[in-house]
């Protein structure tokens, strides 16, 4: 059962309740934290590309890349539907070789705890930094163990009316941070599955992966606010500098 590929056509649908407008804002938020005004951005797993739409449509100039061809497909879509100069590829965040370098890179939704290596994320976070311009950041979330710990991937949906049914249900390792989440969708008498696994990296894993990349500073935020993380943070957002 592979990941991010039935449930592509269904993907924008599933997430029509994710404030995608607040997290493009909450990004413009951090950029101006640190002073950064980016005009070339790198959208990292990109999915459906429903944020480099909305940062497109505010000026930006985005390019996407993402593991997974269904999600590619329809994220091509839509910008030819909306008719937005977005540049998709598909590619492996961990051997991504654009051939081009961006002022900023993000990364949103968990995306980098679907690399479920500490190989597999230094090579994602030194992939990223080899595409980003003197000076260029990269601001990204990641899921914490705590998330993991607190089931935050048991969940439902079988609302009568509800336009897509899903039951998924997490298994946690503790030992390796590992979450196996089986996914089950039904939607119009169609019912299909997916397996999603994620890794919970460790704030120390991070902060040295970025740091062996050539990022000269990181602050980390729990997710949304501009407060530091806590033990019970379940989301963190980072904000990793190269050196100008
Ligand atoms: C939860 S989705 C988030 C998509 C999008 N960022 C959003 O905010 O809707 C995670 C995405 O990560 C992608 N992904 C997982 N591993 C990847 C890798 N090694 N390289 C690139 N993309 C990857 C998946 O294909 C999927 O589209």
């Amino acid at each position: 059962m592979p990941s991010f590929g039935p449930i592509a056509a269904h993907y924008d649908l599933l997430m029509a309740n994710v404030p995608y407008d607040m997290w493009a804002g909450y990004y413009r938020l951090l950029l101006t934290q640190q002073g950064l005004d980016p005009d070339t951005l790198l959208d990292v797993a990109c999915g459906t590309g429903t944020v480099a739409e909305i940062l497109t449509e505010q000026g930006y100039q985005v390019t996407g890349f993402d593991l997974s061809e269904a999600m590619i497909a329809e994220a091509k879509a839509k910008a030819v539907r909306q008719d937005l100069p977005i540049t998709y590829h598909v590619a492996d965040a961990c051997t991504l070789d654009l051939g081009e370098k961006f002022e900023g890179a993000y990364s949103f939704f968990d995306s980098l705890n679907y690399i479920t290596t500490l190989e597999g994320l230094q090579q994602s976070i030194a992939s990223v930094a080899r595409h980003l311009e003197p000076g260029g950041s990269f601001i990204f979330d990641v899921n914490t163990a705590y998330a993991f710990e607190a089931q935050m991937f048991n969940q439902e949906d079988q609302r009568k009316r509800a336009l897509i049914k899903y039951v998924w249900t997490g298994e946690y390792n503790p030992e390796t941070r590992i979450i196996r989440v089986e996914m089950n969708f039904e939607r119009n008498g169609e019912t299909f599955q997916e397996v999603h696994v994620q890794r919970a990296h460790s704030d120390d894993e991070i902060r040295d992966a970025l740091r062996m990349a050539g990022f000269s500073s990181c602050v980390a935020y729990d997710s949304y606010t501009l407060d530091r993380p806590r033990k019970r943070s379940d989301r963190v957002h980072y904000v990793a500098l190269i050196p100008g």
